[in-house]
């Protein structure tokens, strides 16, 4: 069953580094915290103790999301494959515990599953369990920044494409940059592609603040763990005790904005430079856009992609997104 490329690894799972750069990274961070209003690109709340947190945010009581679209996944799995067709090369970028992907596995029958992730020891685990799992499915892993990395299309099997993008990670995304994203995704789809993209919808500003103030503070310790890779990447000293943080709802941008708060006027050392923090000043960590479902059809459409189909839970928190080139 071994195939030829990547390192060697037993059975249906093989495994390519592409070594993603994380030169880029630490420039990228430092230019963050240069700016006037101080941010951090979220992809830095994941490393190891940060997708711990997460899985533990995924579980808790306020935090409606993944237990919604896992909802959706499992109940739905049978129209989504009608919609999506089975036999394609499934990919997903941020593959992370490639957890989702196996309610869709039985009824997709992919051709392949191409886990895709910046985190290659996490990575490395995930695919091997999930293709110990099923054993029928060759496993391509492929460690790698998805957005930036054109050789990404010299190591996927051949085949249709079927994209798999769960968890509104989209929402990350300004909508400039999702539809930019999606433009990119469309080109790289072709013809006959395919992408299923979870989508968390607007609703009451209640219940959107409180999946981001759970009352346990595991969302906090999320939030305030990006001050721990922070440290590591660019040898600052941040104190995440002189931090707090904090959550809410625009509604009028649609988006929810997490913050670390500076609890007193401080400086912190990042690669020797010193960054100074007003007492109060805030470092924005995090947006996460919502969407209504017409909305993001009409993002999919300046794109260049059109909505086939879409899939709701009964209280219409969650959305999942069927999109081919339009
Ligand atoms: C994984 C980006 C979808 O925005 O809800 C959870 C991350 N941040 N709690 C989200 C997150 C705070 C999550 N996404």
């Amino acid at each position: 069953m071994a195939e030829g490329g990547g390192s060697p690894a037993p059975g249906n799972v093989a495994f390519h580094d592409l070594h993603p750069a994380v030169g880029d990274s630490r420039s990228e961070a430092l230019a963050g915290l240069r700016a006037a209003q101080k941010r951090v690109d979220p992809k830095h709340f994941y490393d190891a103790r940060g997708s711990r947190l997460f899985e533990a945010i995924t579980r808790l009581p306020e935090y409606y999301p993944t237990r919604t679209e896992t909802a959706i996944l499992r109940r739905e799995a049978r129209a989504i494959a009608g919609s999506c067709g089975t036999r394609a090369v499934l990919i997903e970028p941020g593959s992370g515990n490639c957890e989702k992907v196996q309610l869709l596995l039985d009824a997709l029958r992919p051709a392949a599953y191409v886990p895709v992730d910046i985190s290659a020891a996490f990575l490395r685990e995930a695919a091997q369990a999930l293709g110990d799992a099923f054993p029928w499915l060759p496993v391509r892993a492929i460690c790698a920044d998805f957005n930036a990395a054109p050789e990404l299309d010299d190591y996927l099997p051949p085949g249709r494409r079927l994209v798999f993008y769960p968890g509104s990670t989209i929402g990350n995304l300004e909508p400039a940059a999702a539809r930019g994203f999606l433009r990119r995704l469309a080109g790289w789809l072709g013809e006959d592609g395919g992408a299923l993209v979870g989508v968390d919808l607007h609703k009451d500003p209640a219940v959107l603040e409180r999946a981001y103030n759970d009352s346990a503070g595991v969302t906090a310790a999320f939030n305030l763990n990006v001050l721990n890779s922070l440290n590591r990447l660019l040898d600052a000293d941040f104190d995440s005790a002189a931090f707090s943080h904090r959550a809410f709802y625009d509604a009028r941008r649609q988006r929810i904005e997490m913050h670390l708060v500076s609890e007193r006027e401080q400086a912190v050392s990042c690669n020797g430079e010193a960054i100074h923090f007003a007492a109060g000043e805030t470092l924005h960590t995090e947006n996460s856009y919502k969407y209504t479902v017409e909305g993001f059809a009409g993002l999919a459409a300046e794109a260049g992609l059109a909505v086939r189909e879409h899939w709701v839970d009964p209280r219409q928190l969650f959305s999942v997104h069927y999109l081919e080139c339009a």
